[in-house]
């Protein structure tokens, strides 16, 4: 596994995934939506939509509307609980997180090639000393990542097909965000678009 210290906390490991655990896993998150659809997230106050559509796997989902960002056991539309995580993705987590306890959460992201996600903190969770996991499947993200002061200086790295980025320790709290997905850079998907997997560690473990 190679591995690349982009900054102290933030470890990117291109590659991560063959192409067969790619396809595993595309398969696994198609099963997911069938179960839990992707919903279009709104802005808080604003309910300006967000250009990604989204889903959950795992025991908690993050969710945002007008009323706020949050984590709930349920799916925003159905009701229904959110899918268990897939095995292959509970895997990733115990080999890159270096933490003790399994994920609460997996946010699925979708970006249509005119979606983007503007720079933001992961911040709506309880434990910090747990990274966040991040898997990507699908076209190219040029991903932008900076400090934990907004106006820290931002760099980017290309996130392809199978690519891992972990942040965590000193990098937990970096701003990040995808500026732009490269239509056809990936024949994983059957169309052109990008999907990333966020684990993450809501709750501080009793
Ligand atoms: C996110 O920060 O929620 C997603 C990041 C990504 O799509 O790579
Ligand atoms: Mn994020």
């Amino acid at each position: 596994m190679s591995l690349l210290t982009l900054a102290p906390g933030l470890t990117y490991y291109p590659d991560y995934l063959d192409r067969p655990a790619q396809e595993r896993l595309l398969q696994a998150l198609r099963e997911i939506t069938k179960a839990a659809p992707l919903f279009t997230p709104r802005m808080p106050r604003t309910g300006k939509p967000f250009s990604v559509r989204m889903t959950n796997c795992g025991r908690l989902g993050w969710v945002s509307d007008v009323q706020g960002y949050r984590y709930q056991p349920t799916h925003p539309e159905t009701g229904g609980p959110w899918p268990p995580m897939p095995e292959q993705v509970l895997r990733a987590w115990e080999a890159l997180s270096g933490y003790p306890h399994p994920p609460d959460a997996c946010l699925i992201n979708f970006y249509e090639p005119t979606a983007r996600m503007g720079l933001h903190q992961d911040k709506d969770e309880d434990a910090f000393d747990a990274p966040v996991v991040s898997l990507s499947l699908g076209d190219t993200a040029l991903f932008r990542y900076g400090g934990v002061e907004r106006k820290d200086p931002t760099r980017s790295v290309r996130l392809r097909s199978g690519d891992a980025i972990v942040f965590g320790g000193p990098a937990r709290l970096i701003h990040h965000g995808v500026d732009r997905v490269m239509p056809g850079s990936s024949d994983l998907l059957p169309q052109a678009g990008r999907l990333n997997l966020t684990l993450r560690k809501v709750e501080k473990p009793l």
